[in-house]
């Protein structure tokens, strides 16, 4: 329940990192969010608790404390360890962010944002981003799936401090159109890191990705191969599977995109006759999956497209699993009991000398935690609930309480577009609340 406010007070919300941000609109005029840095300050490293290793292309990438990972895990995951860097140094190049030595709590960081703000008569609302949250998922990814190299689904969140940090870290990214290629192009970030992971692509974006040598790319119909065969026939093809099975995901996308079993010859069979190089298989079995089974089903599924491509002459060597994982907090345990299932169907389907590299497209276990959405409540109305009726003896009188409705400075236009779009009626999350006269007094 939530206290009685003023005009005034600010509420937060928080796991608002994923579908937020990305997706809020510019209508009533409203700005983009205003985003406040901070990160423990151990996390992002300095100058001796930092590796920074050197992968193909010559990449600088830097990455982080030596207590967290063995310099095993990092050769095994990224290749070759370098010079010593900071990413401390990138970052702070690219935004204001308030590193702090010790741990903070959300509710303390918006405490003194909001003390500033009001300091200067500011009112607009904003997003504040623990930066050293989105590195320890990285960790933790790292840590539980060391043969999973991790591709970030960059529309779930396009902040460019966390497409740095994710760069400087050396995960690699899933791409859905030109601007986000470009966007990640702009980091510095090698064509080998990015799929183009829209299976329906215009031929102009097609030609970008050319232009640019991102040439891996997924697809899911013959209509898109014969785009690829005239604008970019050397391009490296993963097949999107379409899970035969349903389970139960926070976003369904399983009629949407990817083939159905029984177009997989066919479609093997035109990419054959065009002379297209499929290089693997897709899938991805919805946003936010609550029943780790679904990864079981779709990867015996893989297997035996790779089987039939297999025979049929494809060099079949990738196996893009997609996303799904859960990233909000208090998660950690169901993202840790997927990721034992998954680790596990591998060893059964796809054994480490098969080669088969495995790649995921993570968006929201990335991003959800680490962005907390912060609104001050812009006005209030307040009046008597119209309840009628005779309910259990009580007449309507009694029945009547006192009601406020409170106006915030964002919306369903804005940063909580994601709960209007998909998911109509739900209650995003209870926010917690920074009273101003408890700061002030
Ligand atoms: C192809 C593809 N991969 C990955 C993702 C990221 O999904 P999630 O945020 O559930 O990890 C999406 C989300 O829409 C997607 O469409």
């Amino acid at each position: 329940m939530l206290p009685e406010l003023d005009v005034g007070d600010w509420l937060y919300y928080e796991d608002m990192g994923a579908y937020t941000l990305s997706m809020a609109t510019i209508f009533n005029g409203l700005d983009a969010t205003a985003i406040k840095y901070h990160c423990l300050e151990e996390l992002c490293g300095d100058e001796t608790s930092t590796i920074v290793i050197l992968i193909e292309m010559n990449v600088l990438l830097t990455f982080l404390s030596k207590r967290a990972f063995t310099e095993q895990i990092l050769k095994q995951y990224f290749g070759k360890l370098d010079t010593v860097n900071t990413m401390k140094k990138r970052l702070t190049d690219r935004c204001v962010v308030d590193l702090h030595p010790e741990r903070r709590s959300t509710h303390e960081i918006i405490q003194n944002v909001v003390s500033e703000k009001q300091r200067k008569g500011d009112d607009d609302r904003f997003v504040v981003c623990d930066v050293g949250d989105i590195i320890q998922k990285f960790q933790h990814w790292v840590t539980l799936m060391p043969r999973i190299k991790l591709f970030y689904a960059v529309k779930c969140n396009t902040d460019e401090a966390l497409l740095q940090v994710l760069s400087d870290m050396g995960a690699s990214f899933d791409c859905a159109s030109k601007k986000e290629i470009e966007a990640v192009l702009n980091l510095g970030v090698s064509p080998t890191r990015i799929v183009y992971a829209h299976p329906c692509k215009p031929v102009s974006s097609l030609n970008f990705a050319k232009s640019r040598d991102v040439s891996l790319m997924t697809f899911d119909n013959v209509n898109e191969l014969q785009k690829v065969k005239e604008t970019y026939p050397s391009a490296r093809l993963l097949l999107r599977l379409l899970p035969e099975k349903e389970f139960n995901a926070r976003l369904e996308f399983s009629g949407r995109y990817g083939c159905s079993s029984t177009e997989v010859r066919y479609i093997l069979q035109t990419a054959k006759d065009l002379e297209l190089n499929i290089f693997g298989v897709s899938f991805h079995v919805g946003s936010d999956i609550q029943d780790p089974r679904a990864y079981v089903s779709i990867l015996q599924q893989s297997r035996s497209v790779f089987d039939i491509a297999r025979r049929m002459g494809f060099n079949m060597n990738i196996l893009d699993i997609g996303g799904g994982f859960p990233g909000e907090q208090n998660t950690f345990e169901r993202f840790k009991e997927i990721t034992e299932v998954i680790n596990k169907t591998l060893l059964d389907l796809f054994l480490p000398e098969d080669n088969v590299e495995i790649i995921a497209e993570p968006g929201r276990y990335i991003a959800a935690s680490a962005f907390t959405v912060v609104a001050s409540i812009m006005s209030k109305r307040c009046y008597q609930s119209s309840a009628d009726g005779d309910v259990n003896g009580q007449d309507s009188a009694q029945l009547k309480r006192n009601v406020a409705t409170y106006f915030l400075n964002d919306s369903v236009f804005g940063n909580f577009m994601y709960g209007r779009l998909y998911m109509p009626g739900s209650v995003i999350h209870i926010p917690k609340v920074v009273k101003v006269r408890v700061l002030f007094s």
